[in-house]
């Protein structure tokens, strides 16, 4: 690994992080109660991170100090012994998806050298995002979504009828939806999780060409950040409901509400990003105890080398 701050004891170390989160998450699967389980993950989380010897910050976290007893924005974790380090996480992507027992749902994080992570507020962000292989510049949030896959076909060749979109299944983006089946595209509905929706581009195996939607700026962060190892083009712009909403993102250091930021203004530094399944998915297993043993799996990233590994645990229960 090129950069001498995310070392691959660090990254190691961020893999135990949210193994234990998913560990604590998946608890609770099945269990009806979205807040518990968040809870349960953040917990976790937080205790594996105070074993890391590092200078840890909390960037996009689980809200404002005020609103968020664990983990909040600026709160410090780790030792206070070794490199400073930005964190992005999101200890339980897809509350719903584990209360529920549905699949998808993730443990995540990101880690960066200090200033490498762009500091989003909690509100929406517009997203469009594609996997490695494309001329830079090919999607565009200043265009329709209908514009930007027919752009991706006539790249690849293909008719627009063989691509894939995945979009976030929400009344908000019935026009997008409209627009993309106008053009003949094809459309992967997710119910949750647009961290998993933005990787899933990368991947030719899951047969998604791009994605597009409005979903969380945090998992917008996140998602780049996972980009940046792999390769691949994000763009995001905040989307602002009241003025409150621009009080919280003047708070993190926002003063143009309109930015269009491209993934590597999302994730500007080196980056190494973890996910564990908490619930089986399209990327992931989830949580599996049996016997008096606890079985996780991990997807972790490292963008100095590229490098992608799966990591399969398995520890007393
Ligand atoms: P939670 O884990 O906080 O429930 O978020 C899940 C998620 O689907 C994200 O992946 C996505 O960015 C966001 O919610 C979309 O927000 P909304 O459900 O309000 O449309």
């Amino acid at each position: 690994m090129k950069n001498n701050v995310l070392t691959p004891g660090l990254a190691d170390a961020m893999v135990r992080v949210t193994e234990l989160a998913a560990i604590a998450a998946a608890t609770e699967v099945g269990r009806g109660d979205e807040k518990k389980a968040d809870a349960a993950a953040v917990d976790a989380m937080r205790s594996a991170f105070n074993a890391v010897d590092f200078r840890g910050r909390v960037v996009i976290g689980e809200g404002e100090r005020d609103e968020a007893p664990m983990l909040y924005i600026g709160e410090e974790v780790g030792t206070g012994n070794g490199p400073e380090i930005d964190i992005a996480l999101d200890p339980l992507e897809g509350t719903t998806l584990t209360a529920k027992a549905m699949s998808n749902a993730l443990a995540v994080l990101a880690i960066a050298p200090r200033g490498g992570l762009l500091h989003a507020p909690d509100t929406y962000m517009d997203k469009v995002a594609v996997g490695p292989g494309y001329p830079e510049g090919i999607i565009s949030l200043d265009v329709t979504p209908a514009e930007n896959v027919t752009a991706l076909a006539a790249h690849r060749g293909v008719p627009v009828t063989e691509m894939t979109v995945c979009v976030l299944d929400r009344p908000r983006h019935e026009d997008i939806i409209a627009s993309l089946r106008g053009v003949g595209a094809r459309i992967a509905l997710i119910t949750d999780g647009d961290i998993a929706g933005v990787i899933a581009t990368t991947d030719p195996q899951t047969g998604i060409d791009f994605y597009v939607g409005s979903g969380g700026a945090p998992e917008g962060v996140l998602a780049a950040a996972a980009l940046k190892c792999v390769g691949g083009q994000m763009y995001g712009r905040l989307i602002f409901r009241n003025d409150d909403e621009k009080k919280r993102a003047a708070r993190v250091g926002i003063t143009d509400f309109d930015r269009i930021y491209s993934l590597n203004e999302l994730a500007s530094g080196d980056t190494v990003f973890c996910a564990t399944g908490v619930t089986n998915g399209s990327m992931l297993k989830g949580v599996l105890t049996k016997g008096g043993r606890v079985q996780t799996h991990t997807l972790v990233m490292t963008s100095a080398d590229g490098m992608v590994r799966h990591v399969r645990s398995d520890r007393k229960a």
